[in-house]
């Protein structure tokens, strides 16, 4: 169990420190406070943990947070299982001796907890990287290395035969997919089918198994939306594109001349979805999948990809033999048990979480409209699934007709953090989101188009004061009336 008191560190002199410890979170401290986390000042005393709580350094910069989706604060739990592993125990995981020891037992410990989150049958499915870019280029990567190997195995002169392995992807994934795909596709080792979404940015089941060819090795299509929050039918996905793969295999009459390899992998990245919705490996169906701690409460820099046991996927990373060999690098154990603490929050306020952050995007919509005239109430739109099963609880793209969005979020910057998707402000929309784009959302509402994400620290304070904001700056742009 977390603690709450051991988000302030106390320190005496040199090595001697007070800790919190990974298994308890209780502080063993000294009189004299050296080090405080950034997040607190001495004067204000451990920042209060939980649900719906400001965190004081939040609230200090009088600038209201809903970038959630962007990145979240380091969870002051978090930060305090963290804290022993920045100041005191610094072994490598893979030394024999005391000090490595330490940390190998956090890295199983958190390993354990990122498991249980995503109901993994084995922790050693999961395997730490450095970021969900690291985590989706290396599913894709080793994909279609695991693939074209299969083909190489098939010519006795080693000759690659047939056409280079295919993905399917969606029109909407991040660009740690999107952009990687491009390049490899430059480079010839693969092509890639992006298929399209709906309206409300949902991928058709039938139109991702549509797209399978014979030597179709890898599926990858993110589980969550980073800027609509449209959840997409994974499962079935999955089941589709299976049944597809099977029948073009056949109906190529078995190899396809070493086209078909006979092994077709499916990914998602859920990079937004941890802690936001239900998470399950088993139900969802997948081989891998991508989770990334900076979204949920763990601190940048530190990911995870899930691989099913059995599968084989190519290492992306060459040397040593950490992560049971399967991704070289010392592991960066503070950031890992982060992770861990993490996956800790996430499971155990998990209905709870979803339920505020699902509210207070309500209310942060019920504000902006209550804020808006009557006549104005058609400039409005909100971009995603209209069925809230169907989408992130926490994210409300919100778009304005005629807004320019990209001068709003600099005018209220120092007010309120929020962010425009990817869109930006050419005359043209050639640049605005390709999220939106390939949702069909008119220019003129795609340009103004806002989005705002709420987290665990998110207040009622926060989402009304944020709507004030915004319908004051939309009719400083003569907008609104
Ligand atoms: C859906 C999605 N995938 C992947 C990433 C990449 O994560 P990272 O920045 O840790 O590489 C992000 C980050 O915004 C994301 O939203």
């Amino acid at each position: 169990m977390l603690n709450a008191r051991a988000a302030v560190l106390f320190c005496r002199t040199g090595a001697q420190y007070a800790t919190a410890t990974a298994a308890t979170g209780v502080v063993q401290g000294s009189s004299r406070c050296l080090h405080t986390f950034p997040q607190t000042r001495p004067e204000e005393g451990p920042p209060a943990v939980g649900l719906g709580l400001e965190l004081p350094h939040l609230k200090r910069t009088g600038c209201i947070y809903l970038d959630y989706n962007a990145t979240t604060p380091i969870f002051p739990e978090v930060a305090a299982e963290m804290a022993p592993f920045l100041f005191e125990h610094f072994g490598n995981p893979s030394s024999g001796h005391t000090y490595g020891r330490v940390c190998k037992a956090a890295l199983d410990t958190a390993r354990g907890r990122v498991a249980q989150l995503l109901g993994a049958s084995d922790p050693l499915e999961v395997h730490f990287t450095s970021c969900g870019t690291e985590s989706d280029n290396w599913a894709i990567y080793g994909a279609v290395m695991a693939a074209r190997m299969a083909q190489l195995r098939l010519q006795p002169q080693l000759q690659p035969v047939g056409p280079p392995p295919h993905v399917v992807t969606s029109a909407v994934e991040h660009p740690a997919v999107l952009v990687h795909l491009k390049h490899l596709q430059d480079q010839g080792l693969l092509t890639y089918t992006a298929v399209p979404v709906d309206g409300e940015g949902l991928v058709d089941p039938d139109q991702a198994a549509a797209a399978v060819q014979p030597n179709t090795a890898l599926v990858t299509i993110m589980h969550s939306n980073n800027e609509v929050g449209a959840v997409q039918p994974i499962a079935k996905i999955a089941a589709a594109v299976r049944q597809a793969h099977a029948r073009a295999i056949a109906a190529a009459g078995g190899d396809a001349q070493g086209a078909a390899t006979g092994a077709l992998l499916v990914h998602s990245d859920a990079a937004q979805s941890t802690g936001k919705v239900e998470l399950d490996v088993e139900a969802l169906g997948v081989d891998a999948l991508t989770i990334v701690g900076h979204k949920f409460g763990a601190p940048k820099g530190v990911a995870a990809l899930y691989i099913r046991r059995g599968v084989t996927l190519p290492n992306y990373f060459h040397g040593g033999g950490q992560e049971a060999g399967r991704r070289a690098g010392t592991e960066n154990i503070m950031q890992v048990v982060g992770l861990g603490a993490a996956a800790v929050v996430a499971r155990q306020e998990g209905p709870q979480l979803r339920k505020h952050i699902g509210e207070m995007a309500e209310r942060l919509l019920g504000a902006v409209r209550a804020e808006m005239r009557a006549e104005d109430q058609d400039k409005l739109w909100v971009n995603g699934p209209r069925d809230p099963a169907r989408r992130l609880p926490n994210t409300l793209s919100l778009s304005i007709r005629g807004l320019n969005s990209a001068l709003a979020l600099q005018r209220l910057s120092t007010q309120l953090a929020a962010s425009a998707g990817a869109a930006c402000h050419s005359a043209d929309g050639a640049s605005v989101s390709a999220v939106l784009r390939a949702m069909k959302i008119p220019l003129e509402f795609a340009k103004g188009t806002l989005r705002l994400s709420t987290g665990r620290h998110t207040t009622a304070q926060d989402v009304d004061r944020a709507a004030k904001l915004i319908v004051e700056e939309a009719r400083r742009q003569d907008i609104l009336g």
